[in-house]
């Protein structure tokens, strides 16, 4: 059984704590919060014991897995210290996203977890539910032909006003990461973003993209489109053909080129996602699964280096927007 840890007790820390406990490789054992509220609730509901101070619960309760679940300025500057102290007490860790906005530091926590020899993993819930695996699946078969073009876009609402480029920084390393998944490491970005009505964010942008295996790929995304549809759509296009994945679980359809007959994966009613917080489980269970199982840090999937390299994306598309040029990754 792995012991395990989660560092950051808000709504989304509950989420993984919930789901560790319901896991049968892993047993929850501290939960920690700065907030003394946060944390003795935590540890009444998940039956765990609570701490206020990370450095001590990793002392004492020597964990296997940490999830870090803080936030922060733009959702990732508190992710970065209990990182770092997580790997030094010999945790393997799995960080919300963004891993960090601020590059120098995203790069430490990778680079912390190479040199420790300890696997780092990105909750990059969005690759890993049931849809999006099928998609992969075709596309390891073959059966796109040679990769083309990429068009992601994802749009909720979100109000949050304390920086310029919290939607780009917040959102989209879940739409990176989704690009990067399906078609490697982006070369050059050019970046458009506006501010809707009252807002004083760069709330909905563009971004015109292309990958070092020569795709070309456009992502739209925005803070500023009311819940209660479709948030999400991937679609990816090849010679051979095109799949398009529809609200992230929901289905994903294979477009075979030059042939009516296509293929369609359905989120099915009995054992499938059921909401929003379903694709957590996927992404949580594999990463215990691979740690189990002794995974090596550069066999996990939706890593610490995704993670970097998806802010890197982002921190080129904001110099774009400040710039009006093309920022090139290479
Ligand atoms: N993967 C996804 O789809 C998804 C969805 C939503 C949110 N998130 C991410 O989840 C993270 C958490 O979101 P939230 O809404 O639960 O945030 P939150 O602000 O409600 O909770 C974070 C908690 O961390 C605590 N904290 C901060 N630094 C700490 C430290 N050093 N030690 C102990 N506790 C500390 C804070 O006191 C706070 O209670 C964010 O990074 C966010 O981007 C991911």
């Amino acid at each position: 059984m792995l012991k395990v840890c989660v560092i950051g007790m808000g709504h989304i820390g509950n989420l993984h704590a919930r789901i560790y406990r319901e896991s049968k490789q892993a047993e929850l054992v501290g939960v920690c919060d700065l907030l003394p509220d946060r944390a003795h609730a935590a540890a009444k509901t998940h039956g765990a014991k609570a701490y206020l101070d990370a450095a001590q619960m990793l002392a004492e309760v020597r964990p296997d897995i940490v999830s870090i679940t803080t936030a922060g300025v733009e959702n990732g500057s508190d992710h970065h210290r209990p990182t770092i102290q997580a790997l030094e007490a010999g945790a393997h860790v799995l960080c919300e996203k963004p891993i960090c906005n601020d590059i120098a530091k995203a790069e430490e926590m990778v680079g912390t977890a190479r040199r420790l020899n300890r696997c780092m993993g990105v909750d990059f819930n969005h690759r890993f539910t049931p849809a999006a695996r099928v998609a992969k699946r075709w596309q390891q078969e073959g059966r796109l032909g040679h990769l083309l073009f990429v068009n992601v876009s994802m749009w909720i609402m979100n109000r949050n006003e304390t920086s310029p480029w919290f939607h780009l920084k917040s959102l989209h390393p879940h739409t990176v990461d989704l690009m990067r998944h399906f078609c490697g490491d982006v070369e050059a970005v050019h970046c458009f973003a506006t501010k809707a009505p009252g807002r004083k964010i760069w709330s909905t942008a563009t971004m015109s993209l292309r990958f070092k295996n020569g795709m070309v790929g456009t992502l739209a995304g925005s803070y500023d489109i009311e819940r209660g549809h479709p948030m999400e759509r991937c679609e990816v296009a090849g010679t051979g053909g095109r799949f398009v994945i529809d609200d992230m679980w929901r289905e994903v359809t294979l477009y075979p080129a030059g042939n009516g007959e296509k293929s369609v994966y359905t989120n099915p009613v009995f054992g499938g996602i059921r909401d929003f917080d379903d694709t957590f489980r996927n992404r949580i269970n594999t990463f215990v699964e691979q740690i189990a199982a002794g995974a090596k840090p550069d066999e996990i999937d939706g890593s610490g280096a995704d993670g970097l390299a998806a802010q890197k994306v982002l921190d080129a598309a904001v110099r774009s927007v400040e710039s009006g040029q093309v920022i090139s990754l290479v």
